[in-house]
C-alpha cells in the first residue's frame, strides 16, 4: 500500500474517532493520538499542545515518557516558533537547529504543525521521531489534516 492511501484510511478511522458518541473531547484526542502512534512506528512521542495567551499547554500525548517541557513560552523551541509563525516546523537533523528545546536525548527529528480554528492558531500537534530526517511533504499534509480534524472537537 502506498503511503498516501495509508494516510487517507488513516483519515477515515480518525474521522470515526471524531463523530464518536461514546468519548468526550479528550477522550477522543487521547484515542487519535494512540491510534497514530500505533500505525507509524516513526511517530515515536506525540503532544497535543493548547495555546492560552503566550504559552503553550500540554493537552494529551501518546509515548514511552513525560516531557519535562509541559509548558512552553511562544518564544521558545521549536512549539513556539511554529505557533508564532503559523507554519509548519519540519526539522530533519534537531541536532543542526538553534531553536530546538530538547525533551528526550532519542530524538533527532521533530515535526510542529498548527491547529486553526477561524484561521486563528488554538495550539499544535508536536511529533518526535528517534530517526532522522523522518518526515516529508507527504507526512506534512497528513498532519495537517489531522489537526484540521481534531479543531473540531477541541
Ligand atoms: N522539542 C520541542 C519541545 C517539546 S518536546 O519535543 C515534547 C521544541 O523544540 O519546542
Amino acid at each position: 500500500m502506498s503511503i498516501k492511501r495509508k494516510f487517507i484510511l488513516t483519515l477515515k478511522e480518525i474521522e470515526k474517532i471524531v463523530n464518536t458518541t461514546n468519548l468526550d473531547s479528550r477522550g477522543k484526542v487521547k484515542e487519535i493520538l494512540k491510534f497514530l502512534r500505533k500505525n507509524f512506528e516513526k511517530y515515536n512521542w506525540i503532544g497535543i499542545y493548547l495555546l492560552q495567551g503566550d504559552k503553550l499547554f500540554l493537552y494529551e500525548y501518546e509515548g514511552n515518557r513525560e516531557t519535562q517541557h509541559k509548558v512552553i513560552s511562544l518564544d521558545k523551541g521549536l512549539c513556539g516558533l511554529a505557533a508564532r509563525e503559523k507554519r509548519i516546523i519540519n526539522v530533519s537533523d534537531v541536532s543542526l537547529n538553534p531553536y530546538y528545546l530538547e525533551c528526550f536525548p532519542e530524538t533527532k527529528s521533530e515535526l510542529v504543525v498548527p491547529i486553526f480554528k477561524d484561521g486563528i492558531v488554538i495550539g499544535e500537534i508536536d511529533i518526535d521521531s528517534y530517526k532522522l530526517n523522518a518526515f516529508d511533504s507527504n507526512d506534512e499534509w497528513f498532519i495537517s489534516k489531522v489537526a484540521n480534524l481534531i479543531s473540531e472537537i477541541i
